[in-house]
């Protein structure tokens, strides 16, 4: 532990100020963007669906990534999927589906020894394990690029180097010999204060740095090698070809579907409304089965000015999306239209419209034009995880994450060809959008708001998948196709969809076809005038979180019924609000806050924190989720003071578990000059991946 002193947080809305600053632009401050009536799950009536036993989707077709698996003649062809597919029946073509042993559906066991909560400034992993860092921040990508100086930045050089706070990671396999992989990095947004030496304000910053800024934003493709016969990787050296950079200040994208073109996408530069620039707060994603990496845009609202002055009809929907509509300069304003005039509303009112998709990369194609997916709904996007369905059809989950919003998902209306990546590529530009309505199956009076379990022992129910928009054909009464996608949040409002306590990451099992999202916390659960508790959101003023599990009736992804679950409500074990999957309390690690969900191919679910509340670190922790050890979660690893942990991606091989270290030193009055966290190198914070292995090259957990 590094002998420096840290400055004393700050704590603002229960977390750090600088946290509330640059993550979300203070959203804690204002008012809960879901003004509507919604029912919420303690009010709705029984929907008449029955609880259904459990339904294990065809585990036999479940892939997961395999290193070195791969028989491809191009690099294209060389992307083995990440993505679960539940399809059964379908053989893999060469090159794209390396599935033996992924599925037997009993998870290998967790055997590390768990490590304990702590605040230590560095990465702590089990004993037996080694990490190191892959990449951090400034690091150069990108030919040309210099060697990256604290004191010396400019955006031509940040343009050129890896990004600042990576969020979500793949690593893909490049080649045939397991040696080489593409790594996809997020990067969600910029801490100023830790980035800039001599930093004062927002407001102060030169124009310049405003664009190191937005260069820092967006993503990262880097070759990676692995390190002689073990489990770590590092940067490929003297290789270039398939890096790149996605950032805001250059990078065009391309809208797809229905709302493509449409009024509301079109601006002064872009009369056709099919061309953004940039890509922005991307946060989690998700990898698909064609080789492609999905990037969900989150909290974009605070990069916007001018709200006061937007056209009157404008102004509800801008609310709803977090957009300060009574004042020039909302709190935490980045002040980009100093650089970009694009970001004043006043002036440029649909650009706000042109964020808050989900986007699709090719790391295989570096000329490949990144896209929007308007057929997958506009809103604060965690990310999106795919899972092909028994017919074919790819299914998307996503989650929209601000207190009480929802939770959504995509059918597409072609259907997955094996080995026909051309046509792979196009199954998320068209299909049908649903947002969910959970249902309890226990008596309200029975959600008391302590977390105290119901009467039958389980917060658990059923639910419905409600249609919004299928192709150009619209669902939402009074809302056209083009304005129920583009203002998603308000067609799940008309709909009555459940306001949860913020959905974060939402990932299919690829053993099970079972979907876990994370719901990250709700300190305004049942406080003041907003909603109360229900069965799926059962604790007033959630601090810590749950896990919501969803199992698809008849094991189809594309249906429109479900029953569900909370096989996990976080906290402190010796809380008697928390509930671990009725595995024995005593056992398990505490664990507050999860953000981030993945799974290694035996089916074993790995959670990462972020905003932990119980005075410990952030960190990454895993369980079996069925059988006799469901809800035997164990601590991982934990992450520098200030960081949340992202990722996690655990490769194919289970040889290495990737995390992406995210604002590290992220503590209130914390400066480049005066760190929270000397993290990685000693000198000040920097954003960075690591990666874990075991020496003995043993699977990674057992
Ligand atoms: Fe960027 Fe939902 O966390
Ligand atoms: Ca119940
Ligand atoms: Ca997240």
């Amino acid at each position: 532990m590094s002998g420096h002193r840290r400055p004393l947080p700050v704590l603002s809305h229960g977390r750090d100020q600088m946290t509330c600053l640059y993550r979300c632009g203070n959203a804690c401050d204002h008012p809960v963007p879901n003004p509507t009536d919604n029912p919420y799950l303690g009010d709705l009536l029984s929907d008449g669906l029955t609880r259904r036993g459990l339904v294990r989707a065809g585990a036999a077709g479940a892939l997961v990534l395999g290193f070195g698996a791969a028989a491809g003649a191009t690099p294209a062809a060389a992307a083995a999927p990440a993505a679960p597919v539940a399809s059964a029946g379908k053989a893999p073509a060469a090159g794209e589906a390396p599935v033996a042993g992924a599925a037997s559906g009993r998870a290998a066991a967790l055997g590390f020894k768990p490590i304990p909560p702590n605040e230590l400034d560095t990465v702590i992993v089990p004993n037996g394990y080694d990490h190191a860092v892959v990449i951090r921040w400034g690091d150069p990508i990108l030919p040309g690029a210099p060697a990256f100086d604290v004191h010396r930045q400019s955006a031509e050089a940040q343009l050129r180097q890896f990004g600042f706070n990576n969020d979500f990671l793949a690593v893909l396999p490049l080649g045939h010999d397991g040696r080489r992989a593409l790594l996809v990095s997020n990067h969600e947004y910029t801490n100023e204060e830790l980035m800039f030496p001599g930093f004062t304000t927002l407001e102060a910053m030169t124009v310049e740095q405003v664009r190191v800024a937005m260069a820092a934003h967006g993503m990262s493709v880097v070759e990676l090698e692995r390190a002689g016969h073990t489990g770590q990787w590092r940067p490929a050296r003297g290789r270039h070809a398939y890096n790149r950079r996605f950032t805001m200040l250059e990078t065009p994208f391309r809208f797809t579907g229905p709302a493509a073109g449409s009024a509301l996408l079109r601006t002064a530069a872009d009369p056709a409304g099919t061309t953004p620039i940039g890509t922005l707060n991307n946060c989690s994603g998700g990898v698909t089965p064609w080789g492609t990496v999905l990037s969900g845009e989150e909290n974009f609202n605070q990069y916007f000015v001018g709200g006061d002055q937007a056209p009157a009809e404008l102004k509800p929907s801008l609310a709803r999306y977090g957009i300060t509509t009574t004042a020039r300069y909302p709190g935490g304003s980045r002040r980009w239209e100093r650089a970009q005039e694009r970001f004043d509303l006043a002036k440029h009112p649909n650009e706000a419209h042109r964020f808050g998709w989900i986007v699709e990369v090719d790391p295989y194609e570096p000329g490949s034009r990144p896209r929007k997916h308007t057929a997958m709904g506009r809103f604060k996007h965690e990310g999106a995880n795919v899972i092909v369905a028994k017919s074919g059809h790819v299914v998307a989950y996503m989650g929209d994450d601000e207190r009480f919003d929802y939770l959504y998902k995509f059918v597409s209306k072609k259907r997955y060809r094996p080995g026909d990546r051309r046509h792979n590529l196009t199954l998320l530009e068209s299909g049908t959008l649903y947002v969910a309505k959970v249902t309890g199956d226990s008596p309200a009076a029975e959600i008391d708001g302590t977390g105290k379990l119901p009467s039958d022992g389980a917060f658990d129910g059923t639910g419905r998948w409600i249609k919004l928009v299928s192709g150009d054909r619209s669902y939402v009464p009074g809302m056209s196709a083009v304005d129920a996608l583009t203002y998603a949040r308000l067609a799940g409002d008309a709909v009555g969809a459940t306001k949860l306590d913020r959905p974060e990451d939402v990932q299919p099992s690829p053993v099970t076809g079972k979907i876990y999202a994370a719901l990250t916390n709700n300190s305004n659960r049942a406080v003041g005038t907003n909603p109360g508790v229900d069965e799926a959101n059962p604790r007033r003023a959630n601090r810590h979180g749950q896990i919501l599990e969803i199992t698809e009736d008849g094991g189809d992804h594309t249906g429109e019924s479900f029953t569900w679950s909370l096989p996990i409500v976080c906290g402190d074990p010796a809380d008697s609000s928390t509930y671990f999957g009725g595995y024995d309390k005593s056992a398990v690690s505490p664990i507050s806050c999860p953000d981030n969900v993945a799974f290694d191919r035996t089916g074993n679910l790995w959670i990462a924190t972020d905003g932990n509340a119980l005075g410990s670190n952030d960190g990454l922790f895993a369980t079996a989720i069925e059988g006799p050890e469901r809800g035997h979660l164990k601590q991982f690893l934990t992450v520098p003071p200030g960081a949340e942990t992202c990722g996690p991606f655990i490769t194919g091989d289970e040889r290495s578990v990737f995390v992406a270290v995210q604002h590290p030193g992220e503590i209130t009055g914390a400066t480049v000059e005066n760190p929270a966290s000397t993290w990685p190198d000693g000198d000040f914070a920097k954003p960075a991946v690591v990666v874990t292995w075991r020496p003995d090259g043993g699977v990674i957990g057992t």
